[in-house]
């Protein structure tokens, strides 16, 4: 059985996921209008990735008798100066995800990395 806390700390994180990939789809849909095609597909990937992510997360909450929270998410920027400039986003982007996590001191959880 998972404690309260650790309940609400899973909770968050799965919230960080599934904004993580949102925030990949809506680089890949930009990346797609402009024509930059392996872009656009290595953030379609990398949104997919993190879906996972915030999946395996509601499936191990629910498995260990809490309840998983799926919320509203914050709506993700959709229009970018340029390439070098999403990523530059996305970059900061990923600062955030990894010092999140460190505060709800899921640090084995949070290699935020391709799997
Ligand atoms: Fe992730």
């Amino acid at each position: 059985m998972l404690s309260k806390n650790m309940e609400k700390a899973l909770n968050g994180q799965i919230r960080i996921e599934a904004e993580s990939s949102q925030v990949y789809l809506s680089m890949a849909s930009w990346a797609e209008v402009k024509g930059l095609e392996g872009i656009s597909q290595f953030m379609y990937k990398h949104s997919d990735e993190e879906r996972m992510h915030m999946l395996k997360l509601v499936k191990y909450v629910n498995e260990r008798g809490g309840q998983s929270s799926i919320s509203a998410l914050t709506q993700p920027k959709a229009v970018f100066e340029s390439f070098q400039k999403m990523f530059e986003d996305l970059y900061e982007h990923e600062i955030f995800v990894s010092k999140d996590c460190q505060r709800r001191t899921l640090q084995p959880a949070c290699s935020h990395r391709s799997t």
